[in-house]
C-alpha cells in the first residue's frame, strides 16, 4: 500500500493523446472491478483506473486528507481531491470521469469542487440524491462494526446483494470473484468509506449546472440504486447539458461485471462523442 498520501493511479493504457478516461471503482472494491469492460474497449487513447481511498493499494483516507491539507473527517471531498491531485500528477488537467457507485458519487464530488476537469461524466448504477437517516445510521452502524470486530462479516452480503436476479441464479462465478474482491479490503477502508458516504450531501443541483456530455447506465436488475435514481439524474444533467440514459437488461447493480461488452461498447461511443466536443 503506498503511503505518501496520493491515490494510486493504474495507468492501464499508457499514453498521453486524446482525452483520458478515468474509472472510478464502487464500495467494498477496487481497480479490478473494470478489468473487464478495459479488454473490450477500442483504441489507444489513455485508461486510468484510480483507486478510491484506503481500497486497493490506494494510502488510508486520513493520509490523503492530511497530504492534501484537508479536513480529516471522512468525506468524498478528500477522495475527489485525491483522484484530481493524482491524475495531474499523472499528466492530464481534464478527463471524462466515469464512475460506478461510489464511484460515481465521487465522480459528481469531483465536478462539484472542480468543474474545469470533467470534460465529460459517466455515472454508472449510482445516485446524486443523499442517504435517508435509516441508511446513513446504518452505514456508521457498520463502520463501527467493522472497525470493532476487524472483520467484513457486515459487507460481504453484497456480494449477492450487488449482482442482478439474472446473474443470481446463472452466475456463481461472479458472487465468488465479488467474495474474494471483498475479502481483500480493509476493515479500515470499508468504516472510512461508509462515514464518508454516509456525510455525503444531495448533488442533484451539482448535475443541473453541468452544461457538458454525460452518459448514465444502469442495470435494470440494479436494486441498490434503481432505474427511477438514473432518470432522476439525466433529467437533471439535460437541464443544460446532453445526456444520455442506457438501461442494461439482465444486470444488476455490478454492470461493469454483469454485462461488461455492453457497458464497453457504451464507454467507448461516449468516449468517443466527448473527445470530439472538447477537442
Ligand atoms: C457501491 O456499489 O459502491 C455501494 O453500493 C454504494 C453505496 O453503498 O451506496
Amino acid at each position: 500500500m503506498r503511503t505518501d498520501g496520493q491515490l494510486v493511479v493504474h495507468h492501464v493504457r499508457p499514453g498521453s493523446n486524446g482525452l483520458p478516461l478515468v474509472l472510478l471503482h464502487g464500495f467494498p472494491l477496487d481497480r479490478r472491478m473494470w478489468d473487464d469492460v478495459i479488454d473490450l474497449v477500442p483504441g489507444s487513447r489513455p485508461i486510468l483506473v484510480v483507486e478510491l481511498p484506503g481500497f486497493g493499494d490506494s494510502p488510508r483516507g486520513q493520509d490523503v486528507a492530511e497530504a492534501l491539507g484537508l479536513d480529516p473527517e471522512p468525506s468524498l471531498e478528500v477522495s475527489a481531491a485525491g483522484v484530481v491531485a493524482a491524475v495531474r500528477a499523472a499528466g492530464f488537467e481534464r478527463a471524462a470521469v466515469v464512475g460506478l457507485s461510489m464511484g460515481g458519487y465521487v465522480a459528481m464530488a469531483v465536478l462539484e469542487a472542480e468543474p474545469r476537469f470533467v470534460a465529460a461524466l459517466g455515472l454508472i448504477d449510482t445516485k446524486a440524491s443523499a442517504d435517508t437517516p435509516e441508511a446513513r445510521a446504518n452505514r456508521l452502524r457498520i463502520a463501527e462494526e467493522v472497525e470493532r470486530t476487524e472483520r467484513l462479516d457486515e459487507v460481504l452480503g453484497m456480494r449477492t446483494a450487488l449482482l442482478g436476479e439474472t446473474s443470481r441464479a446463472a452466475r456463481p462465478d461472479l458472487v465468488e470473484r465479488l467474495e474474494s474482491w471483498i475479502g481483500d479490503q480493509g476493515p479500515g477502508a470499508v468504516a472510512w468509506a461508509q462515514r464518508a458516504m454516509a456525510a455525503r450531501p444531495d448533488r442533484t443541483e451539482v448535475l443541473r449546472g453541468y452544461a457538458g456530455p454525460s452518459l448514465v447506465v444502469v442495470g435494470a436488475e440494479d436494486e441498490v440504486t434503481p432505474l427511477q435514481e438514473a432518470e432522476a439524474m439525466v433529467a437533471a444533467l439535460s437541464e443544460r447539458g446532453d445526456s444520455e440514459l442506457v438501461v442494461v437488461s439482465r444486470a444488476g447493480h455490478m454492470t461493469t461485471i454483469e454485462r461488461p461488452e455492453t457497458v464497453a461498447s457504451v464507454l467507448s461511443s461516449f468516449w468517443l462523442r466527448a473527445g470530439h466536443t472538447v477537442f
